[in-house]
């Protein structure tokens, strides 16, 4: 029997061919526009705007409250999706409510924040985006909306695909980092594994690429502050990830809350008309972020809450989360004119068509199976995965020799606020992530050191001033070996709303931190947080920095595994490591300017780009991680010296080798710098890059190609392309890299 909501959608002139014709030729299904135009043509007004209506469930706000009750409007076809319900009972629940009760029987959209993981948590996507591995990324947000589909969900309110260079700004968790070429190489792969290769599909959900655009560029990195970009950097830098994830199917994105040249992007008709709709082709809708819309009347470029919507609604944003604006006054706006039918049309269709891909009319409830939810909880290989992810996404910073720790005849102090905080592990956006299925560092490194070979402390908390612990610390560090410490900073200090000033590990830590220098055993530092943090006179404290992020559920497996050496760190930032807030903003892709810092030492001009009280260098610089062998890489060689456009692509080859003693992973970084453009050109940018596995002693050659499309930039005449001549190219394991090479782009 047809679900009601699809009866109601079949043309009469199908259903007078099916009764008139004997036997009908099997019908050809019809096509999503086709369904889309038939029920559209029967929607009233007011049943159109509901599309575009999304209210969040009362029980789990991510934003400030304000909806009144939903379900009048539901009856009515007055909503067309819902945020923050959670679990198949109440999805399940909430769409028979709308379907049954309203005139069309319409179904919902279930939306919901699933950022790195819904019941498996994986590490942040900053720690993913570290492993530099597009497979493991894609495979992790397969298993996100594999699991939340499973609960009923059809939208996952990611990836958040803004480039981030000011740590201060706590949503560089939700990132990749820095760059943009690196960043769009992510954004395709978590499109892809949110969305699969069909919709209809149980197992997918749809993406959103948010927030568009340059949230990550935020004045003095402080949440929903404003922005000051050029459209030249926002072409080059901000705007290809959400570019790359609309050419990677993305079928939503979401207005990001900042203004951009003065103007709010959920008002933005640059961004959401000329760039996504009338340069990119985007045919999906665009979702406001938590009343981006009521919030035009703060930034101050609406005198009330019908022209914030007149203005967002005619700039191309289409579906209005939590702010009323369109519940209240999108019908009135269209009927009285101001609005053309056209318009509303083309973002109802656009709704509507997700819904058709999803599958929706067909079968509402074909996610939100009450017994593949419970099917869908953390299962084994779900969790191997999440481990996987782990062990490729910490990266080590600094290793005296003293890791891998020996697992036999070794005693080991854990200590810090992160040792054992399963809630805190999650990091931002856990979803549906338990804190008891999670495995913590303590009770990871228990199995590997059981009783009285694990001496265990808290020591402080991540904030305060309680030093009552410390005794305790010291305590435990009497009596072992080696101490781990796990500091940084809790969830409550990672994700949006949590910009900081002052970015040293904070609280009590650092004191603690000294304390257990003082024992004169050595420490191992294991950084916990949701971004960098302030290492430059912490790193002369310990023997070893592993930077694990927020790590998840199977954090503690995955950090043990590299602790111990089961596993071989491979992780490298995806962000500039700042010695000091004083130097941020920080980042490899610089401009040079006229009075760059002299290559040699201490010169004794002073005339050039400096600070007088640090270098101008980062503590770690873009694509740096360490490992437990050592790699080569030399033979740099390019297949000519000249570029033809249209001609074969030009190949840059060099021969990495594992020089240690154990087996080992290396990210081999292509670094391009144009040197005279019509415009100033960053010192190198970031072109290919490759992970690759070796053997200890084992050698390999890796290549690149390069195109003339891979050296476009948006050029002094507003154009996007590549400009005629010299090149240098780098390769290396980080953003420092020496080994160079040249060629030339021909006219
Ligand atoms: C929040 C965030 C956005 C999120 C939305 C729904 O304010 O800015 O990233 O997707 O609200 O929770």
């Amino acid at each position: 029997m047809l679900p009601r909501s699809l009866r109601c959608c079949l043309p009469v002139c199908f259903l007078a061919a099916v009764f008139a014709a004997a036997p009908a030729a099997p019908a050809t299904p019809a096509s999503v526009d086709d369904r889309v135009r038939d029920l559209l043509a029967r929607m009233t007004v007011e049943e159109k705007v509901g599309q575009l209506v999304q209210y969040s469930s009362q029980e789990d706000m991510t934003g400030p409250a304000s909806s009144s009750s939903i379900a009048p409007q539901l009856a009515v076809g007055g909503v067309g999706s819902l945020l923050n319900v959670k679990g198949a009972a109440e999805t399940r629940k909430w769409q028979k409510f709308a379907i049954d009760s309203s005139r069309l029987h319409i179904p919902l959209l279930f939306g919901l924040d699933v950022i790195h993981g819904y019941r498996t948590i994986f590490p942040v996507p900053l720690a993913t985006a570290c492993s530099w591995d597009m497979a493991l990324i894609e495979q992790a947000e397969h298993v996100a909306a594999t699991e939340a589909a499973a609960s009923g969900l059809h939208w996952t309110f990611a990836p958040m695909v803004d480039i981030a260079r000011d740590p201060r700004w706590g949503r560089v968790a939700e990132g990749a980092g820095e760059d943009t070429y690196l960043g769009s190489a992510i954004a395709q792969a978590r499109v892809r594994g949110f969305q699969g290769g069909d919709l209809a599909a149980p197992d997918t959900i749809l993406a959103c690429a948010k927030h568009f655009a340059a949230y990550g560029a935020v004045q003095a990195g402080r949440d929903y502050y404003t922005t000051d970009v050029t459209e030249r950097v926002l072409r080059d830098v901000y705007l290809p990830p959400f570019h790359a994830a609309v050419e990677a199917g993305a079928v939503t994105l979401m207005a990001a809350f900042n203004d951009l040249d003065g103007t709010p992007c959920s008002a933005n008709a640059f961004l959401l008309d000329r760039v996504l709709r009338q340069e990119w082709g985007f045919q999906g809708f665009v979702v406001s972020d938590w009343q981006g819309i009521l919030e035009m009347l703060e930034h101050g470029n609406a005198g009330d809450l019908r022209e914030a919507a007149r203005q967002s609604f005619l700039a191309g944003l289409d579906m209005d989360m939590e702010g009323e604006a369109y519940a209240r006054h999108l019908a009135g706006l269209v009927r009285s004119g101001a609005v053309p039918m056209a318009r509303l049309d083309a973002a109802a269709g656009a709704v509507l068509a997700a819904k058709f891909r999803l599958g929706l009319f067909d079968d509402p409830y074909r996610r939100g199976d009450e017994a593949r939810e419970k099917a869908a909880r953390p299962v084994p290989e779900h969790l191997a995965l999440a481990r996987e992810a782990v062990r490729r996404s910490c990266v080590l910073l600094k290793n005296n020799g003293i890791l891998p720790l020996p697992t036999a005849g070794l005693t080991v102090a854990l200590v810090g606020p992160l040792a054992d905080a399963a809630a805190d592990q999650m990091g931002c956006w856990n979803g549906e992530g338990r804190p008891g299925e999670v495995v913590t560092v303590r009770q990871a490194l228990a199995e590997i050191y059981p009783g009285a070979r694990l001496r265990y402390a808290e020591g402080c908390r991540t904030t305060g001033d309680d030093r009552r612990g410390f005794a305790a610390a010291r305590a435990a560090a009497a009596g072992a070996d080696v101490i781990v410490a796990a500091l940084g900073e809790a969830k409550s200090q990672s994700g949006e709303t949590t910009s900081r000033t002052n970015l040293d590990i904070s609280g009590p830590q650092l004191d603690l931190l000294r304390e257990l220098h003082a024992t004169g055993k050595p420490v191992v530092l294991l950084l916990m947080s949701g971004r960098p943090l302030m290492l430059e006179t912490v790193e002369p404290l310990v023997a070893a920095v592993l930077v694990a992020w927020h790590p998840g559920t199977m954090g503690g497996p995955g950090i043990a595994d590299l602790l111990t050496g089961a596993a071989n760190p491979s992780g490298h930032l995806t962000l500039t490591w700042p010695r000091s807030v004083g130097q941020i903003p920080i980042f490899y892709a610089h401009k040079n300017s006229g009075r760059p810092a002299p290559k040699s030492g201490h010169p004794e001009d002073p005339y050039y780009s400096r600070y007088i009280d640090s270098p101008n260098t980062p503590l770690h610089p873009f694509g740096f991680g360490l490992s437990y062998t050592r790699f080569a890489l030399d033979r740099l060689r390019l297949s000519a010296a000249l570029l033809q456009p249209g001609g074969a692509p030009l190949t840059v080859s060099v021969r990495v080798r594992n020089t240690g003693t154990r087996a080992g992973e290396e990210v081999v970084q292509l670094y391009v710098r144009d040197r005279v453009g019509s415009v100033t050109r960053p010192v190198r940018e970031l072109k290919g890059f490759r992970k690759i596995a070796l053997a200890a002693g084992e050698a390999q050659d890796v290549s690149f190609p390069l195109t003339p499309a891979d050296l476009g930039f948006w050029r002094a005449d507003q154009t996007f392309g590549p400009e005629p001549g010299e090149f240098e190219v780098f390769v290396g394991d980080d953003a420092d890299a020496t080994l160079t090479a040249a060629f030339t782009l021909a006219q």
